[in-house]
């Protein structure tokens, strides 16, 4: 069987002979002695128009076919300059390899986003979804391409794990445990020695820790695996489970994260832009219109870099528009961050220096002792894509910040030992991977960039 991506590609060769393709039928009609078969194999952005005639041995299962039948279809592949396709396969055999039923869920006309996400097992078979899910795959390639081809080494940091790197405890605990009947101790309290690890753990919401040991061992590293987070914040741009990359660079300080964080972005968009382009097109043309423009801005333009305190300033003299009135120590909702990379810059901005109260305790004390090095990447239709920081490497300071915020310093032992053996200064940022592909192709909701989401109540499939 041939990919109808090849034959879209590079027709020339199959001109005039015979192919046999492999697909699945996006829409049939008919009439008494003919009839035309639109099919797909998932190859290639477009379908493929199928001709057949009564001369077909099997021409009478042909005509009763449903949307939705998986067929190999052989015949001459023929040019037909006056069409919308620039050619088209004269069927000489049509085999059905699986039929299907008249009430497939996916017809030959618009199904809303909602309703394709209550059938996310079938939603791939459309355009907007076999667009999304190849620049999905394309994206992940260009990532990994993006810090192989710098020397970065590749580190997989653990699914289950007993810290939460974030301090926010949303976590999903990981149990053995019977939830009918908990063992206790003689406090009263939830025994965890009778626990499978013999202590709570949990999901991981960052792999970044175990990440910064690796960087302390290999300069550059990156992480680039699924996390999970039990927010309860349904919104357009939060699941319960997203993949996340995760850079660690040693002997490097918050200027040299922004100056990676940059780089690696124009790399990915420059990339998928140049090899999803078909997809792209597609996405400009009936998602997002001005995509591509917008893509093309951010290429060649450096990004915008602001203080928090100069955003707060910013802000605050807009506090009429926002339902979340901005003052200096509040956390930037969504709604401020769009305002200020849609409204005031129009591009991508790193907002740096947040008040240490509202960012995690890893990050890096400034002299001011009131913010941390911290920085967030902003972008137009999105708002945070990218959070990061330099991280603290003093030991002292670091035990300091973690009483203050009471927390055990024998959960987090080996993290304090890269501090004490050999400390380096190093930061690094998280890019959460949904979210850059929804900034790359124009779509509006999480949900619809995961192959199966999983959202607050929603843990379908
Ligand atoms: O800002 P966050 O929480 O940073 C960290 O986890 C750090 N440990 C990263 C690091 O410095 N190594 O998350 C990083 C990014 C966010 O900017 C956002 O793009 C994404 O992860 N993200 C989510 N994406 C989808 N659903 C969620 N619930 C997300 N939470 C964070
Ligand atoms: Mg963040």
């Amino acid at each position: 069987l041939i990919d109808i991506r090849e034959i879209f590609q590079n027709p020339n060769p199959y001109f005039e002979q015979e192919v046999s393709i492999g697909g699945w039928v996006r829409s049939i009609r008919n009439s008494k002695t003919f009839g035309f078969i639109v099919i797909n194999d998932g190859t290639f952005f477009e379908p493929i128009q199928v001709v057949y005639t009564n001369e077909l041995d099997n021409f009478e299962e042909v005509e009763k076919l449903n949307v939705g039948a998986a067929l190999v279809v052989t015949g001459v592949l023929v040019e037909t300059p006056n069409a919308k396709q620039p050619f088209e396969i004269q069927a000489s055999k049509v085999e059905v390899e699986g039929a299907s039923t008249s009430d497939y869920p996916l017809q030959k006309k618009r199904h809303s986003f909602e309703y394709l996400r209550t059938i996310s097992h079938l939603r791939p078979r459309t355009n907007t979804f076999e667009a999304v899910f190849r620049v999905r795959s394309v994206l992940s390639y260009a990532i990994h391409k993006f810090f192989q081809e710098r020397d970065f080494v590749y580190v997989h940091t653990p699914i289950i794990t007993g810290s939460d790197c974030e301090g926010a405890g949303e976590m999903f605990q990981v149990t053995t445990l019977d939830l009918n009947n908990v063992p206790q101790d003689e406090a009263g309290e939830i025994d965890y020695g009778q626990d499978f690890f013999g202590k709570p753990a949990n999901l991981t919401v960052s792999g970044q820790l175990n990440g910064e040991a690796y960087a302390m061992a290999f300069k550059k590293i990156y992480t680039f695996g699924p996390t999970f987070r039990a927010e309860n914040s349904n919104t357009t741009r939060h699941a319960a489970e997203f993949w996340m990359i995760e850079p660690e660079i040693a002997f490097a300080d918050l200027y040299d994260d922004m100056i990676l964080a940059e780089e690696m972005l124009k790399y990915i968009i420059r990339y998928v832009t140049e090899h999803a382009k078909e997809e792209i097109d597609f996405f400009d043309s009936f998602v997002d219109k001005g995509l591509k423009q917008r893509l093309r801005n951010v290429l060649e333009n450096d990004f915008a870099r602001i203080t928090y305190t100069e955003a707060v300033e910013i802000l605050a003299k807009q506090n009429d528009r926002f339902d979340y009135k901005v003052t200096w120590g509040c956390d930037l909702q969504t709604e401020h961050e769009r305002y200020l990379t849609e409204e005031i810059f129009k591009r991508p901005v790193f907002v740096t220096d947040y008040p240490k109260e509202i960012k995690a305790f890893y990050m890096k004390m400034n002299e001011d002792g009131r913010t941390v090095a911290a920085v967030d990447c902003l972008v137009p239709g999105i708002g945070e894509i990218i959070g990061g920081s330099q991280r603290e490497d003093n030991l002292d300071k670091l035990k300091q910040r973690m009483m203050e915020l009471q927390m055990s310093e024998k959960d987090y032992e080996f993290y304090l030992d890269l501090r004490k053996y050999g400390s380096a200064r190093h930061a690094g940022f998280g890019l959460g991977f949904e979210r850059c592909l929804m900034y790359l192709t124009g779509m509006q909701n999480i949900r619809d960039v995961v192959p199966f989401p999983r959202t607050v109540k929603n843990c379908e499939l």
